[in-house]
Formats: structure tokens, sequence, C-alpha cells
């Protein structure tokens, strides 16, 4: 078999995933050289050489070391795409990066998405006004335009800071604030830190796409649907995501065909505006990682992101029916006109440590945390669970939870509730203090967004 070396640029249980998808290809033997957080236990397993670090320089030089044995680097998160980890990795090195260039890294700016929204989409655009520390002298001046811009929204008012923040900075009102005081209080601690937004709240259920594209063609995945608030029944604080479902088809149960079709449409415009005339290779990777929400008018844009998401690309790396290595050679030869996806439903549920999404103030125990039952279910459902260690790292012979999303378990099935039962499955067979939300792909959960969108639709 060929051999490839891949520069996996990691964070996190979507890292994990990536290199699973990696290893799995059929027709390359994979070598990985990973740039990575921590010590990922699950990638370290599979990589040829790993560096701890994600700061620019030090994958830099790690990509120079290994250059010789490196055919293309693939980034997940987002921190190193908005500091220019392509456009510094390709001019120092001969390696072609899979991932948007600096200057397309649209997820850098909220205001500037939605300038961009304004432009060629704006019926997808809620309104939405910006607030920036250096327009305003006074804390009583930025808080009568605040009043002024709540009275126009009637109060249904989402507050988010420009800079990405992992969607933690964002405050919803009726989620997170009941009055203006308390959503002024939220503004400010954003504001300190620069540009505002304020938006209309969109009544609706949300799904993401995620895009990924050659810098020529721009090919969609299936819709897939995150858990943000940390506890069931979608209460507490935003998370990174505690999980998250996609369908056996492209559309999930509470969307209709329309609105499957304009978030294709949408996606479609944004990447014309973006990448101009004629083809810009740029873009290549997930330039646009589209949270749109189902609207009773519609579907509208949420957000824009330039990356996979977290946990969103898991359910689609484990369901991807084409060779992922392939893929990237398409996306690297500007031949990607699409990707086949097995019609199968997947469930990502995230294992996390006490302390995260508040559950509790403290967690002074032992973060050690034993995956080897997990590993075992592979015995009873072969392909169909997958175990991707995340904020982990292995220390002194043992692998230990950190702070963020420790671990996540996927299950694939023939429908959600297969799925689901699965990845439960593996959850409750990891061993170590961790929590998680029992309703990610529940039947509960989707009737209640399916009534919803019945009740928003007439
Ligand atoms: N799950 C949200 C994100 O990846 O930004």
């Amino acid at each position: 078999m060929e051999k490839v070396g891949v520069l996996l640029v990691s964070y996190g249980s979507r890292a994990a995933a990536i290199a699973d998808a990696l290893c799995r290809s059929g027709n390359y033997d994979v070598r990985i050289f990973d740039a990575d957080k921590q010590k990922n236990p699950f990638i370290l397993e599979r990589a040829a050489a790993q560096e701890i670090g994600l700061d620019m320089g030090k994958i830099c030089n790690f990509a120079k070391k290994h250059q010789d044995e490196i055919d293309f680097g693939i980034v997940g998160p987002e921190g190193p795409i908005i500091d220019g980890i392509r456009d510094v990795v390709e001019k120092e090195t001969k390696i072609p990066m899979i991932c948007p260039a600096k200057e397309y890294a649209i997820e850098k700016s909220k205001v500037l998405q939605r300038h961009l929204l304004t432009k060629c989409c704006p019926d997808a655009n809620p309104r939405f006004k910006v607030f920036d520390p250096k327009d305003c002298s006074s804390k009583d001046e930025v808080k009568k335009e605040v009043w002024a811009w709540l009275d126009e929204l009637e109060n249904n008012a989402v507050v988010k800071p420009d800079a990405p923040a992992t969607g933690k900075g964002v405050g919803v009102w009726g989620d997170h604030f009941s009055n203006r005081e308390q959503l002024f209080a939220h503004f400010l601690t954003c504001y300190e830190h620069g540009t505002v937004i304020i938006e209309e709240k969109v009544d609706g259920e949300e799904f993401s796409l995620q895009f990924v594209s050659d810098g020529k063609h721009l090919v969609a995945t299936p819709a897939v649907r995150d858990y943000k608030r940390a506890f069931d029944g979608d209460l507490g604080v935003n998370t990174g995501g505690m999980g998250a479902y996609k369908d056996a088809g492209n559309k999930l149960p509470f969307m209709d065909q329309k609105d499957w079709d304009d978030a294709l449409e949408i996606g479609k415009k944004v990447f014309d505006e973006v990448k101009d005339d004629g083809d810009n290779t740029s873009l290549r990777g997930v330039p646009l990682y589209m949270a749109y929400t189902c609207a009773r008018d519609g579907v509208k844009v949420l957000e824009v992101n330039s990356r996979p998401g977290d946990p969103e690309s898991i359910n689609l790396f484990t369901t991807l029916k084409d060779d992922f290595v392939d893929v990237c050679f398409r996306i690297l030869d500007s031949t990607l006109t699409g990707l086949n996806f097995a019609r199968k439903a997947s469930v990502v549920t995230y294992a996390v440590p006490m302390a995260y999404g508040g559950y509790r103030k403290t967690f002074s125990g032992n973060m050690r945390v034993d995956l080897s039952k997990a590993y075992e279910l592979g015995e009873k459902y072969g392909d169909a669970i997958r175990i991707y260690p995340g904020s982990m790292e292995l220390r002194d012979g043992g692998t230990y939870a950190l702070g963020s999303r420790a671990v996540c378990a996927v299950g694939i099935g023939d429908d959600i509730e297969d799925a689901r039962n699965i990845s439960l499955d593996g959850v409750v067979n990891i061993d170590g203090a961790l929590w998680n939300r029992w309703d990610i792909g529940s039947e509960g959960h989707i009737e209640k967004s399916v009534k919803h969108m019945e009740s928003l639709r007439g």
C-alpha cells in the first residue's frame, strides 16, 4: 500500500475522529504527525510522532522537521486556522494544508459574518446591531443605545461577542437572562474585551451543515443537531457541545425539504460571495460550517464557522463511506465533486468532568479515566461504536481527564434510536468521574423539536 504522511493539527475528540478516519483508509498506509494540545492517548497510539503545544511556531517547526515524510496537513481547531496556520506552514514548508487560509477564516468575526450575509442573503440574516467600544464614550451612553435597541427587538435579543468564544460568550433572552439589567451585565463582560453584537432572537430549531470544499466545488454534508446547553432539557450554560445526532438521510426529523433546500442555497450564496469569481483554493477544507435555525419564515443563519464542528463533524467522519485519504487528495486536486455517506444515523454523547458546565462547583477527586471497558464494546458492536478521547492525556502510564470535554462515545445505527442506545452503552462503560447528558438524540427531545416546528409553521 502507498504510504501517506499527514500532519494533523489536533484538539479533542474531533481530532481523534479524524485520525481514525485517516487510519481506516483501505487504500493507503497512513502515518500521522500529530501537533496536539495534549497527549491524546488515541492519537498517540496511531501517530508516528507527536508534538505538544498548539502555538504557531511549534506546529511549524514540527512540520518542517518531518516535511519529507508528510504529504498534506489537516487542521481541526479554530484557533490555529484563525491565526493563519495554513499560510505559515505553506510558506515555510512544502506541505499543502487542508483548512481555510487566514483571510478566509470567517469565524474570526461575527460582525463580518453579519455584513457578509446582508450582502448575499439578507432574508437569512436576523436583525442585528454592532456595539464597538471605540465608538462609545461612557457606560451610560452605551446603556442608552442598548436599551433603544432592546425596545426595537422587544427584548427578544441574543448578545454575542464579535470574537470567537467557543459559543460560551453567547447570552440569550429568556434562557440566560430575564431582565434588561441581567442582559446588560452580560453585555458588559463581553464589551470590556471588544465589540459586541446584539441580534434578534429567532424562534425555531437549530441544525448545522458543514460544507467541504476544494476551492472550486462546494459539497454539503448531512444536517447535524448539536446540544449546546450543559444539562438535559436544554438547561444550563452554553458549552462547546454536549453531543449531537444525525439521521440516516440528509435531513433531521424536524426539517422539511424546503429547510434543506434553503440551507444549501444559503451556503452556496455565501461561498460564491466569499470566493469571488473562479476558483479559490484558499477555501480548502471546511470553509463553511453554517449553524442555522429553522424558523417560521424560513431558515436563518445563527453563525458561520470555518472548520469542522466538534462534535458535529464526528457524526460525519463516522458515517463517511468514501476513503477519507482519497477525499483529502481530491480536495488538494480540486476534484471534490461529491461525498458519499452511509445511510446510517449517528449519535455522539460527550462525557465531561464534574466541574464542566457548572455540574459541580469544584471537584478535587481523581481525574483518572479508564476506557478499556468502553473499548471492549467493539467486540459487541463492531464498527458501530467508536470511543474518542478528547480533553484527556496520557500521563504516568494512565489516562486522565483534563478540564474540557473528556471523551465521546459514538453510536452508529439504522436509525437515531439504535445509534443512541449504542452511544449510551459506550458512555456508561467509561470508568471515571465524568457526567453526560442523557437526552442526546432521545425520542422525547426530537419529538419536542418536531412539535415546536409544527406549532411555528401552523
Ligand atoms: N459544537 C459547536 C462548535 O463546534 O462550534
